[in-house]
């Protein structure tokens, strides 16, 4: 939540931040603002989206020259989305600016503290009080008065601070939200995410909780907030540019869309032997602490959530352990119960969802073994966790997962059939079996795409309706979960997904003639109680589009439309049932005319409890 991009270097600073903001806006983009050292702090800011920042930056009577600066894309937390509440802030003199990605928790004593010490506020934001305490903590060493500023701060925040006192530096500290540095060659840069940075370098620093760091054009320093200098340990990313832009699709989402068979390839490769056999060396799990493991837990949010709740169904069926799957903002909230017997699993494509990192983090604290599935090295999650399983999904800009919820399934696939490998739960022949099923999943996926021209048909008859209900049973659910998330945020239509034996019990009051129903009615062990689900919302008048298996004809007798996909096992056909509804979400909200790759009130990484 909030893009951050800092850079220091020989060329004009302005192009480069606005490059950056470009490559960062899915974090946020409700305001934008920039902050060049040009003989002073120039500042220009602008409630909206980045065009509009782009335009005030055309208008400017003079133009912004410098190497250094600092800009900022904003989700607004405290104080509206308008140009006095956008980044950067600035202290009384407006020497000092900060921009900032998190929360201050405790900014309103600060502020009222400040206030009465004689600062000048005029923002509603908590950011503006850090510029204010830099300010009043500054004795001719910015990175010092950061640090002096941060130790009075409560919270989960990364800000950059710039000073007109020091214009060839930029300050930087990491407090659990995310910060990176981007090693160039004579420059350097700094950014809350990796494709900030990739127009100048694919070699970064992330840096790690409480760490410091002073970017400038010929030097990186990162320190610990008693000043102790930290070695830089630099890595490279494989995405290169290419993989961040639209590649000729209109939108990115429907680019991703499209991604998904070679994403799943990918989070595949290199993990099963030429004998069929499961290698996730990455778990960093001894055979004899898998044994050990007694139960299990999974936590994440969102779409990652629905993730989880598939591979709850795939964990306890192939190894027998008792799985508890939880939304990560609960699971720390309600004691649970765990031990050095438990393991949970931390799924989080962005790796830096806040409740996400604090429940893995609270599982650490009561000793449960943590693994993440996410999809962003060396992010935070990735980081704390005991071991990682990466999805290989590449950059994912759409604000919306799609991708990436395909891979999350494979990578909890992969480990449910590693942890029955070890454990023994399952012959070595259907390990290899499901592998080799798994292996197919890319084809399949790629077929699937094909129904766009009847996702489209239906997209334009549902395209005005008011309320549309997702059911399922077993793996159905969750995709029935997926499927109403992605159209309610892509298109703004009112959507809930429920179990299909649910609603009798109280949902289907809102069936009433008319009322698109989307069941997932592939081939399953409970098919046929699915079939009476839609036959109960068929005789109260629903419109019923199933999504079922190639060959079914028992369903075109019941559903009014019909979208048909391969027939796969009936744990990986999640993978497969949900790119229809993702299409469908898709093309709805184009036809009513949404911004698709942002949709209102949302940002990308939320890493704001
Ligand atoms: C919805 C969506 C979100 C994320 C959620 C968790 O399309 O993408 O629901 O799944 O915010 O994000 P990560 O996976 O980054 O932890």
């Amino acid at each position: 939540m909030c893009g951050i991009v800092g850079y220091a270097g020989p060329d004009e600073a302005l192009p480069i931040l606005v490059e950056g903001l470009r490559r960062l806006e899915y974090r946020g983009y409700d305001s934008a603002g920039v902050a060049v050292m040009d003989g002073g702090v120039r500042v220009v800011k602008r409630a909206g989206k980045l065009s509009e920042l782009e335009d005030a930056l055309r208008d400017h009577q003079t133009p912004i020259t410098g190497r250094t600066g600092m800009a900022h894309t904003r989700w607004a937390t405290h104080g509206a989305p308008t140009d006095l509440n956008a980044h950067p802030h600035l202290d009384c003199r407006g020497r000092i600016a900060v921009i900032h990605n998190g929360i201050i928790e405790n900014f309103q004593s600060l502020r009222d503290r400040l206030a009465k010490a004689g600062h000048r506020f005029i923002s509603e934001t908590d950011t503006e009080c850090v510029a204010h305490l830099v300010e009043e903590a500054y004795r001719g060493n910015l990175a010092d008065a950061v640090r002096e500023a941060v130790r009075q701060l409560t919270g989960a925040y990364a800000l950059v601070v710039t000073s007109a006192e020091e214009p060839d530096v930029i300050v930087g500290v990491k407090v659990s939200s995310p910060l990176i540095v981007g090693l160039g060659k004579g420059e350097n840069m700094l950014a809350s995410d990796i494709p900030a940075v990739l127009q100048k370098t694919r070699t970064f620093v992330p840096l790690a909780e409480n760490q410091v760091v002073e970017v400038r054009a010929d030097a990186v320093r990162i320190t610990d907030l008693d000043g102790a200098e930290v070695p830089l340990s630099p890595m490279e990313v494989e995405w290169d540019l290419a993989a961040a832009e639209k590649s000729g699709f209109a939108d990115f989402m429907l680019k991703e869309i499209h991604e998904q068979p070679v994403a799943l390839r990918d989070t595949l490769r290199g993990r099963i032997d030429s004998l069929g056999r499961l290698n996730l060396d990455d778990l960093r799990m001894r055979e004899d602490q898998i044994q050990d493991v007694h139960k299990v837990f999974v936590v994440a949010c969102g779409t990652a959530f629905h993730a989880g709740l598939v591979a709850k169904y795939a964990i306890e069926h192939w190894t027998r352990l008792p799985v508890e799957i939880e939304i990560a903002s609960e699971f720390r909230y309600r004691d649970p119960v765990l031990d050095g017997h438990t393991l949970t699993l931390g799924v989080s494509q962005s790796g830096e969802t806040i409740d996400t990192l604090e429940a893995i983090r609270h599982a650490r604290h009561q000793q449960s073994r943590v693994i993440a599935i996410t999809n962003t090295v060396a992010s935070s999650i990735a980081r704390e966790a005991d071991g990682v399983l990466y999805t290989h999904a590449g950059p994912e800009r759409a604000v919306a997962g799609t991708k990436t919820f395909v891979t999350q399934m494979v990578a909890l696939y992969l480990t449910a059939l590693y942890l029955a490998q070890v454990r023994g739960t399952l012959f070595p022949a259907e390990i290899s079996d499901h592998v080799e099923e798994m292996q197919g999943l890319p084809d399949l996926v790629k077929r699937v795409l094909s129904l766009d021209d009847q996702v489209q048909a239906l997209a334009e008859r549902y395209q005005q309706a008011r309320d549309v209900l997702f059911i399922g049973r077993h793996t159905g659910y969750p995709v029935a979960l997926e499927g109403a998330l992605k159209l309610k945020e892509i298109s703004y239509i009112h959507a809930e997904g429920y179990p299909a034996g649910e609603l009798k019990h109280g949902p289907i009051a809102l069936v009433e003639p008319g009322v698109p129903v989307v069941a997932i009615a592939t081939e399953c062990h409970v098919y046929q109680k699915v079939l009476s689900n839609i036959q109960e919302v068929k005789a109260r008048g629903a419109e019923v589009i199933a999504v079922a298996t190639e060959g079914d004809v028992e369903i075109g007798r019941v559903a009014d439309h019909v979208l048909y996909v391969p027939r796969t096992h009936e744990l990986f056909s999640p993978v497969v049932v949900t790119v229809p509804l993702q299409m469908l979400a898709y093309r709805i909200g184009k036809l009513r005319g949404c911004d698709v790759d942002q949709p209102r009130n949302l940002a990308k990484s939320v890493t704001v409890e």
